[in-house]
């Protein structure tokens, strides 16, 4: 297999087709857009396996388990069709794809004990003959994929998969030929790869997915992971390995999020290359955004390959991009880990893949219908330069119209401003250079330190005005006391223009990452910090994929948190809570500072005012100033206005 570039988008189910099973126009579009855009190596969406099931036994799918199906997709001809239709594209872009196996092991594994993120999932010991069976499903798999194809073939043997499980000495406790030390939990992995060898030839890649430690108590760490490399390499089997780390319910996740470094285990690739010969090659994965450190880590050695599979969920284009020297032009991944959230429990119906600063993630088709130039030039104003904003004027300025935005504050960006000042979430930053760097080269008229009302607005007579003014923090009408000087929004906190005292109490009816962030923003200024929350848990609605590496990040810095509880009153020397659910009372005292964070509120006077005076052609409201959503959805709100416009 000869990869034109070594930048790879490792396999990614991220949910792109929306017929389950099928491989449709929607997946077509999503995955060939990287080979478009440059990409080498295209790994798509993983091939989940089917599995010899006792007789009469359902199928078991489940979030905390994973699935697992008598049939999978790869047996169903339509699939065939549509893999076949996306391999051809892949050539034609002059990439390569390769197909990724994967039993997952929650429910069968080596030995009974729950794998990570199964929790008290105790799988099925797997028998000697269901472990053949599994084996000869592996060879059944790649020869379809040959069929269809595929350059290259990787079995999955990281993250919650049986390759993973019978690797680890955690999950693997057998005492025959498949357990025991590394030469014997290898076993299992290497006549996988006869098997796929035997049904393929010699004409595909094959290789495998691991990883390079296991952060789990008891697990192996990095010397047994090149231990094991090495003995697997020894079967001369393998053309590449794709190194990693991480779990689907840890800290680090193996999608990390921005609270981690650029390649920050990139070690790990090195280690497993110096151990391999060199006719394995390395392929390394973990938060490489940016073309300039995957050239680093190429040049100093760390990995032949690199994966970037976000990179392109944020910019499809960013090799071609690279590749021209257009490096400003690039839009990086923040990390914000929206995607594999997304992907893994969705918010969205009917499910679709979600990127918090591309707006055409999951719209991919749309997109390629609607997207052109336009025939009559407008003028357009926009009102509010933050993300929603941003996006509107950007994409109504790449169609040709004449665009200017008025934004209040002294910089573009809303509340990523706030977002990126967080600790941990400095590359949110990113997304407003992105934002600037484009709406320059675009010719938008910024015009920062610029308020809007109604006169501003007609007297600009534009064809079209976008309201997205944004929100501000809502300020809870059903507690006492909100007057004391000890009483902040959270927002003022991270602006850092309040005193906030010693002993920090924050109380929060927000889900998501804003308490959070605040949390530890203040502690790592030195706050003494404790959270009440209204729900069952801080960060209630983050994946699980996420949430682990943000409370771990809480317990590092020592925030306490108390969930259930909702505020009523603030006196000067405590706070009076009631139980979100049982209804008792309760108070806390000893605290300087009260910081709340209730989420937002929209603030649209301005296109109500507008609506009501009917004098705009064009009228829109976007972003949270119609409704605080996600970043994602007010990305989509804004580039969709600019789409239309
Ligand atoms: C939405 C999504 C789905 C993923 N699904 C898989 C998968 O099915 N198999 C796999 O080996 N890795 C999967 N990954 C992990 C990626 O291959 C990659 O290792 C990870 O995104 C970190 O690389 P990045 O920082 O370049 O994004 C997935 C990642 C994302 C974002």
């Amino acid at each position: 297999m000869l990869v034109p570039n070594r930048i790879c988008e490792t396999t990614n189910t991220i949910n792109s087709s929306q017929i389950p099973g099928e491989i449709d126009d929607n997946f077509i579009a999503h995955h060939a857009a990287k080979a478009r855009g440059g990409t080498g190596w295209i790994g798509s969406e993983t091939w989940l396996l089917n599995f010899p099931f006792p007789p009469e036994t359902p199928d078991e799918v489940g979030l905390s388990v994973g699935f697992a199906a008598h049939q999978a997709a790869y047996q169903n001809p339509a699939f065939h069709v549509g893999m076949k239709k996306f391999t051809d594209e892949v050539h034609d872009a002059g990439s390569v794809a390769i197909v990724q196996l994967t039993h997952l092991s929650a429910v069968w594994s080596p030995s009974a004990i729950p794998v990570v993120g199964a929790q008290d999932y105790t799988p099925h010991t797997l028998g000697e003959e269901e472990i053949q069976a599994i084996l000869q499903i592996y060879a059944d798999a790649a020869a379809v994929a040959k069929d269809i194809g595929a350059d290259g073939i990787e079995i999955h043997c990281a993250h919650e998969t049986l390759g993973y499980s019978f690797l680890s000495p955690v999950t693997n406790k057998r005492t025959d030929k498949w357990g025991g030390g590394p030469q014997g939990r290898i076993r299992f992995v290497v006549e996988a790869l006869e098997r796929v060898r035997g049904a393929v030839g010699d004409g595909l890649a094959l290789g495998i997915r691991m990883s390079g430690k296991e952060f789990r108590q008891g697990g192996f760490d990095n010397l047994e992971s090149r231990e094991m490399v090495y003995y697997i390499g020894e079967s001369g089997l393998l053309d590449f390995v794709s190194v990693d780390v991480g779990h689907c319910w840890g800290a680090p996740s193996y999608v990390p999020s921005s609270y981690f470094g650029h390649g920050e285990f990139r070690e790990f690739g090195k280690a497993a290359r110096a151990d391999l010969d060199p006719k394995t090659k390395v392929l390394f994965t973990g938060r490489v955004n940016d073309p300039v450190i995957a050239e680093e880590m190429l040049k100093e050695g760390y990995c032949d390959l690199i994966g970037m599979v976000r990179a392109g969920i944020a910019d499809a284009e960013f090799a071609n991009k690279a590749r021209e020297g257009r490096l400003a032009e690039i839009r990086r991944c923040i990390s914000c880990t929206r995607c594999i959230d997304e992907a893994s429990e969705p918010m969205t119906f009917p499910y679709k893949p979600r990127c918090s600063i591309n707006p055409v993630i999951g719209n991919e088709v749309r997109w390629a219908n609607e997207y052109r130039p336009t025939d009559s030039p407008k003028k357009v104003v926009v009102v509010g330069g933050g993300i929603a904003g941003c996006e509107a004027a950007r994409i109504a300025a790449e169609r040709g119209h004449k665009v200017t935005v008025l934004e209040q504050g002294k910089r573009l960006g809303g509340q990523l401003i706030l977002a990126s000042k967080a600790p941990g979430r400095d590359d949110f930053e990113d997304q407003i250079y992105f934002e600037e760097n484009e709406l320059a080269r675009l010719g938008v008229d910024v015009q920062l330190e610029t308020g809007a009302d109604l006169d501003t607005i007609n007297a600009l007579s534009a064809d079209a005005v976008v309201i997205a003014t944004g929100s501000l923090p809502r300020v809870p009408d059903d507690v006492k006391g909100l007057d004391l000087p000890h009483v902040v929004q959270g927002w003022d906190a991270i602006r850092g223009n309040v005193q906030i005292g010693e002993r920090v109490a924050i109380v929060s009816q927000e889900d998501y990452y804003e308490t959070p962030t605040i949390a530890e923003y203040l502690a790592q200024k030195g706050k003494q910090v404790e959270v009440f929350h209204k729900s069952t848990q801080l960060g209630f609605e983050i994946a699980r994929y996420s949430v682990a590496m943000v409370l771990a990040h809480m317990e590092n810095v020592g925030v306490q948190v108390t969930p259930n509880l909702v505020l009523t009153e603030i006196q000067a020397d405590g706070l009076e809570f009631v139980s979100s659910f049982g209804g008792h009372t309760y108070r806390k005292e000893g605290f300087d500072s009260v910081v709340l964070v209730y989420g937002s509120v929209p603030q649209h006077d301005l296109y109500d005012q507008l609506k009501v005076e009917g004098k705009v052609a064009q009228l829109y409201v976007a972003g949270s100033a119609w409704v605080p959503r996600f970043m994602a959805e007010a990305t989509q709100h804004g580039a969709t206005i600019g789409l239309v416009i």
